[in-house]
């Protein structure tokens, strides 16, 4: 049996351990805190620079500043996408660390989730024609009222339409929004160069890029992103292709408002 004494010490060196770890928890958060602030400061300092540089180049491109021949074109419109993949990397690594520290907060409101996707397709058309690559939309003339936050559902599609081009070098691109009753999908389908079956199951996963594409930028970071964003509105997200070469069809579920 152990003594009152040996007691007391078993306390004693349990309270400090605990004061040790209290300690070590401490310096973690503020090390964190720290983290997140630099990433926050640093993405502004360099989201604005960047910004110019993409609007000059879109000038450039477009012939405000003079007539540009099409390997200009072609030089000018890489210069772009370069500084759209930081941007959205910076943007990337933000919204990752929030959801690790559980500081996501989802603003919920009834919306429209056909126009939604209408405009972001819209949006990056040109992103796409500057490639080459015809992208089309398709959807329900009608709304389809969906309860969720639509800045992140936006993400989402933004997403889906972004991987779509870079992952395509010919051909084109479809985005698709389906009214099937109680729930809504939408399904954006590439030409381009398609997935091993194998890999399939791995994209959704934080950092996971496939190995032919080491030539082209990424993180790896878009899909895990856009599943933790789907998932939080009870929706489902999965991709399709019949092998490499043949193209790659993403799609998003989402139930509609009930
Ligand atoms: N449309 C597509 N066609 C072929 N492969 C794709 C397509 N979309 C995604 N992938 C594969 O899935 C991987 C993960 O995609 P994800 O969007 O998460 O990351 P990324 O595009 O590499 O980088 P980023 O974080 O900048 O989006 C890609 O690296 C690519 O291998
Ligand atoms: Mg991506």
């Amino acid at each position: 049996m152990a003594t009152t004494q040996e007691l007391d010490r078993e306390k004693e060196e349990l309270k400090e351990a605990n004061r040790k770890l209290r300690e070590e928890k401490e310096k973690f958060e503020e090390a964190n805190h720290f983290k997140m602030h630099l990433l926050s400061l640093t993405s502004h300092q360099v989201k604005t620079p960047l910004g110019i540089i993409r609007g000059y180049a879109t000038l450039l491109r477009e012939g405000f500043y003079g007539e540009v021949n099409d390997r200009q074109k072609e030089v000018l419109s890489k210069l772009e996408f370069a500084t759209e993949d930081v941007v959205t990397l910076v943007d990337n690594l933000i919204d990752l660390r929030k959801v690790e520290e559980g500081r996501i907060r989802y603003q919920m409101a009834r919306c429209d989730f056909a126009k939604l996707a209408r405009q972001a397709a819209e949006e990056m058309g040109h992103m796409a024609m500057s490639k080459g690559l015809n992208l089309s939309f398709a959807g329900p003339s009608d709304k389809v009222m969906i309860y969720g936050d639509e800045q992140k559902l936006r993400h989402v599609v933004q997403n889906l339409i972004d991987n779509a081009i870079k992952y395509t070098e010919r051909g084109s691109i479809a985005v698709k929004v389906e009214d099937k009753g109680n729930a809504v999908t939408l399904s954006v389908a590439d030409s381009g160069l398609g997935i091993p079956h194998r890999v399939i199951p791995l994209l959704f996963e934080e950092y996971v890029r496939d190995e032919r594409l080491k030539q082209i930028r990424g993180s790896g970071m878009g899909l895990h992103i856009a599943k933790i964003f789907v998932e939080a509105h009870q929706g489902k997200i999965w991709a399709e292709s019949r092998g490499e070469g043949k193209g790659s069809t993403f799609y998003v579920a989402l139930p509609k408002e009930a």
